[in-house]
């Protein structure tokens, strides 16, 4: 999952691809690369690291011209040296690729390569696709016709650029299960793996399709289907402005999206509570009542703290829709063949809408002709296009690489379907009455429960130095569990495992030693008394505990203060919206004790914003 810009057009094109690889870093950081042509002179320059360090070599020694492809990496093949490094190279300097994504038949065609005396100079599957087409246009002389041959010879998935000083003039780009857009501007034109890259730029995009390859030129663009066959296509406005990308006055991206979150669910709520039906309204499920009500099943699949979004609406949809759900790994899922009844709809989770396994356990579900719907952040990414239908979460920009708002808008826009399904089913008018005020009362809730920051500070300096930690729920509090010990193994680097509390005995209670802290989550709700049972038990094994509570809850503030070390109280709230309040010290413990490491909060080690590879 690496980062690609492109241009074409009168201006330099270094400081416009460098600003884009800059807005791309989230996508993967372990090394970066240009390529510009001068007329029939090529000129490369790439750098282990950040884009920061690129940006800096450049200042020495700048790529001048005015087309041009760029790279960020996230590596796959390879290590993070100079020479893995994208653009590649084929031939003697007649092409330069970058890619994203991951070529299966590589090591076949580095071989054959190989034994006609091909050299290469590094790790990576994507060299192999610069040496062949170098080689097809050597026959050809013709770039767009060279790349479209060797899309024929690739196994696997590529976003991919090519430049060649033979077509000065233009840059080829093709997909094939990773993302690529075209950027229209005035007499300039742009290539990127999303839109972020083109804030600034153009607001005018086209979303290539899989098996399409493109030719932008600077005054025009051209694309092609499999058979090479021109398609006319529509130019999309994004309505994004550059505000919402930035780190504002936060320290780091992640801080800013923990505090945004209250204005995250305002926005998620707006419009979808009615109060003369007392249920939610969604405008793009693209599916009749009638589909909807004859639904007997649904399926959430999603990736990482998607899944555990997913997890929290199995709760919701059984406790307010009174439907059967299963809860999917997409990864498992793709390749699994569960046998699954025609009534069953397939619901995508996800933040970024370009996960390549939530991607492929949707398009399994739609080839299986089950409905299908994506709760997603991105506007036009492909999983929302894809779907039957959908619901925007309407949180802006994530840029963190740890996922804080478009969790809990996750939940929060599940517990409207819940809300939503339950009132076409058994929710009565009044249940669905208390849903909405409740839902209504949580971003203020949120507010409240930010509060907590300064007391999650000084918690986090006293167990910053710790290497494992367990998160233990129950019911609700389950999957927050697993999304808290989520956050701080992904930013922290420590050691960390969410369990339902009662499992502990089964044998990871013998993790628990004085060095082990355990946070609880212990809000007011059903299974109190059962969770503090299973506190009680660590606490007898001498293990610190960390205790979550809810505010004016009396009982809490008695007992559970006299067993746990440290008790944060949040907003007490439902029970079916707890996962949304008691998160926020969870991301925000993790946000501190990660600063207190000196691990990168926004860019941490061998992750990336979204995994558009296998
Ligand atoms: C979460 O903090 C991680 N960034 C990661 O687990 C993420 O949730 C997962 O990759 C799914 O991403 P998506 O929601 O964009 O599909």
């Amino acid at each position: 999952m690496c980062g690609i810009i492109g241009y074409v057009g009168p201006r330099e094109a270094e400081p416009i691809l460098v600003e884009g690889l800059r807005r791309l870093e989230y996508r993967g950081y372990d090394s970066a690369g240009v390529a510009t042509l001068t007329g029939k002179k090529m000129h490369l320059r790439k750098k282990a690291g950040r884009v920061a360090d690129l940006s800096k070599f450049l200042k020495d020694s700048p790529a001048p011209g005015t087309v041009g492809i760029s790279h960020t990496r996230w590596a796959t093949h390879g290590a993070a040296t100079d020479t893995n490094a994208h653009p590649h190279i084929g031939g003697p300097n007649t092409v330069a690729v970058v890619h994203n994504g991951v070529i299966e038949n590589y090591s076949t065609l580095k071989k054959q390569l190989i034994d006609q005396g091909v050299e290469f100079h590094s790790q990576t599957d994507t060299e192999v696709i610069s040496h062949l087409i170098a080689q097809k246009l050597e026959e050809t002389d013709d770039l767009v016709e060279s790349v479209r041959q060797v899309l024929t010879m690739l196994k696997g998935t590529y976003g991919l650029a090519v430049v060649s000083p033979k077509n000065p003039e233009m840059i080829v780009g093709a997909r094939l299960g990773s993302p690529l857009v075209i950027g229209v501007g005035e007499n300039e034109n742009f290539l990127a793996s999303d839109p972020t890259a083109l804030i600034g730029c153009t607001q005018r995009v086209v979303y290539l399709k899989d098996h399409q390859l493109c030719v932008i030129t600077d005054t025009d663009f051209h694309i092609y289907d499999e058979d090479h066959e021109k398609v006319s296509v529509a130019v999309q406005n994004i309505d994004w402005d550059t505000g919402d990308a930035s780190k504002g006055d936060y320290e780091h991206h992640m801080l800013k999206e923990i505090f945004e979150q209250p204005e995250a669910l305002e926005n998620a709520l707006r419009g979808r509570l009615v109060d003369a039906d007392n249920t939610a309204l969604f405008g793009g499920l693209n599916l009749t009542n009638r589909q909807l009500r004859r639904a007997e099943r649904l399926i959430l699949t999603a990736c990482g703290t998607s899944y555990h979004a997913g997890l929290v609406g199995e709760y919701l949809f059984e406790e307010y829709a009174r439907m059967p759900v299963e809860v999917e790994y997409a990864s498992e899922f793709r390749y699994r063949n569960p046998p699954i009844d025609q009534h069953t709809i397939c619901i995508a989770i996800t933040q970024s809408g370009e996960t390549a396994d939530t991607l492929a356990a949707l398009r399994e579900s739609k080839r299986k002709g089950h409905p299908t719907l994506a709760i997603c952040n991105v506007v036009g990414s492909t999983i929302a296009r894809e779907a039957d239908g959908g619901v925007y979460l309407h949180a802006g920009p994530e840029v963190g690489v740890a996922s804080t708002k478009a969790f809990t808008s996750q939940v929060t826009t599940l517990a409207m379907l819940a809300l939503f399904f339950g009132r076409l089913r058994h929710l009565s008018s009044l249940q669905g009455a208390k849903m909405i005020e409740d839902l209504r009362a949580l971003p203020d809730a949120v507010r409240q429960a930010l509060k907590c920051n300064d007391e999650v500070k000084r918690i986090a300096e006293k167990y910053h130095g710790v290497s494992n930690m367990l998160f233990m729920g129950r019911q609700y509090m389950y999957p927050v569990a697993l999304e808290g010990a989520l956050k701080l193994k992904e930013i922290s680097y420590i050691h960390a495992e969410g369990y339902p509390a009662a499992e502990m005995k089964h044998g990871p209670i013998a993790l628990v030693d004085e060095e082990t802290p355990s946070i609880f989550l212990t809000p007011r709700g059903s299974v109190f008394d059962k969770v503090m049972s299973n506190l009680e038990e660590v606490k007898a094994r001498r293990g610190p505990i960390i205790a979550i509570a809810s505010e004016g809850d009396a009982r809490a503030a008695d007992y559970v203060a006299s067993k746990a070390d440290e008790v944060i109280f949040v907003p007490d709230v439902p029970e079916y919206l707890q996962p949304v309040i008691t998160s926020i010290p969870l991301q925000l413990l993790a946000y501190h004790v990660a600063l207190l490491r000196g691990c990168d909060v926004d860019k941490p080690r061998n992750l990336a914003k979204s995994v558009t590879v296998e």
